[in-house]
């Protein structure tokens, strides 16, 4: 379809106007959209696109959900602004809802702090393990991601973030993710992982000469791992279930706290409210974001187990933003708690996983270039290689991306349609799908149908 003479001038206007330092250049068409209803959003065409990443896990409620957004109405008539020196109700009954709800699941006790955005929330958990453990260094994992503020990018594994930014001394030690499709450890058949990326990690802990302890005094030289217990920007990797548990143990063995990065997977993307509770490990701080509002305001912030984070300890203005607490962000994530407290997301999100998944599993037996399809509730993977199944396929896998945002594809019937699916991975080659908690199976359908078609189209174009 014919671009929009309206967006024609806005395009031309962003060219010279906007820093293109953010990520909308990363792609080839660039659109412009002007409305967003459920699982949709919409061009100034009114040609709808399908959204399979909702705002990279964002807006795990729906586009427009009519409850939160009203929430957040009556919150700007009646108390839109307060200076975060003071305190307003809806901080305090959501901070009580998280730490309740953590004590619920996890069995411990603990404060909440907030923040703005992912990263920020990162930051104030680099500094809570710092100011408990006095250590300095982290260990994260390869293919990781919390953010591109400096202190969160130094945890994050691509260098192509800190390539222009100088020395970064705190850079993490980085640990192999244990991506069974790709094994770090060389496995050809990853579907029996026997955990040697585990074992090997662990045997850094048995000698001085590996560098990260003194085995005599246990001491170990970092203070906390910073753990996505399914890696998000990394491919929406789903790790085996026994892995997490052995290192909380070895962690724990050597007092180095155990930081699970949720502002990617929290709030029900994977069927539960942490993705973490999935593989029996208790955590000692959670980071969110993201789906804590829907996106309707920003806002993140940190659990932290009650001996890391009680004043005695964490005291007034250990680390705070103008906008941390805001009203609009705390009243919106009141209201997302709520809701899920209404919902039953730990029996449907799963079942539409579920379906999803053996969809796109079909889908798999036609075409030799799907080398892998995987998932953790709703939040799944198409792994897209050439035709061994195995070799990246990043070429394939734009051409598909951008199809879908040409929004001319006729699956479904009726008017053209667009499609919208984010990419992630080792290789930029995966389809990291998130759609909306609230999926129809006639909208799974859809989707099913719709990379279908693109993936055909983009195979043809070769
Ligand atoms: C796991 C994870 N942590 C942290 C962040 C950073 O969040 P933000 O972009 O809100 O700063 C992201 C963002 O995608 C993320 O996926």
């Amino acid at each position: 379809m014919s671009q929009h003479p309206q967006d024609k001038i806005l395009l031309e206007k962003e060219a010279k106007y906007c820093s293109w330092g953010d990520t909308v250049h990363y792609a080839k068409e660039i659109k412009i959209f002007n409305r967003c209803e459920g699982s949709f959003v919409f061009d100034r065409n009114n040609t709808s696109y399908l959204d399979l990443q909702m705002w990279h896990s964002v807006a795990n409620f729906g586009y427009k959900n009519e409850r939160l957004n009203n929430i957040v109405k009556g919150q700007i008539d009646v108390l839109p602004q307060l200076s975060c020196q003071y305190l307003h109700e809806e901080k305090i009954l959501l901070s009580e809802k998280i730490a309740l709800n953590v004590e619920k699941t996890f069995g411990v006790k603990g404060r909440v702090h907030f923040n703005i955005g992912g990263a920020a929330a990162i930051e104030d958990a680099i500094k809570i393990v710092r100011n408990h453990t006095k250590k300095q260094s982290m260990f994260a994992f390869t293919g990781g991601y919390h953010g591109r503020t400096l202190g969160a990018t130094s945890i994050t594994s691509s260098y192509r973030y800190r390539e222009n930014y100088g020395h970064f001394s705190d850079r993490a030690y980085f640990v192999p993710y244990p991506y069974r499709f790709r094994c770090p450890s060389g496995k050809s058949d990853a579907e029996c992982c026997d955990l040697t990326c585990f074992k090997d990690f662990s045997k850094l802990f048995e000698s001085e000469y590996y560098s990260i302890v003194n085995p005599k005094t246990k001491n170990c030289e970092y203070g906390g791992f910073f753990v996505e217990p399914v890696q998000a920007t990394g491919g929406y990797i789903v790790p085996p279930k026994g892995y997490f548990k052995e290192l909380k143990k070895l962690l724990e063995r050597h007092q180095v706290l155990f930081v699970s990065d949720e502002v990617h997977m929290g709030f029900y993307r994977t069927g539960k409210m942490w993705a973490i509770e999935h593989f029996d490990v208790v955590p000692d701080i959670i980071v969110f974001g993201k789906a804590c509002t829907n996106g309707l305001n920003p806002l993140s912030g940190v659990w932290a187990k009650e001996e890391l984070i009680n004043p005695d300890v964490f005291p007034a203005g250990s680390t705070h933003s103008t906008y941390s607490s805001n009203t609009i962000g705390t009243a919106a994530a009141l209201g997302v708690m709520d809701l899920i407290e209404d919902s039953d997301f730990a029996t449907s999100v799963p079942e539409k996983g579920r379906y999803f998944v053996e969809r796109l599993k079909t889908l798999q037996k036609k075409y030799p270039q799907i080398g892998e399809v995987d998932g953790l509730g709703l939040a799944m993977r198409i792994e897209i290689c050439q035709k061994d199944g195995r070799t990246p396929d990043r070429e394939l896998t734009d051409r598909v991306v951008n199809i879908g945002l040409e929004g001319q594809l006729t699956a479904g019937g009726g008017k053209p349609k667009g499609l919208l699916l984010g990419v992630g991975g080792y290789y930029k080659n995966v389809f990291t799908l998130a759609p909306s908690l609230y999926i129809t199976r006639q909208e799974i359908d859809l989707a099913v149908d719709l990379i279908d078609e693109a993936l055909r189209q983009g195979l043809s174009l070769k």
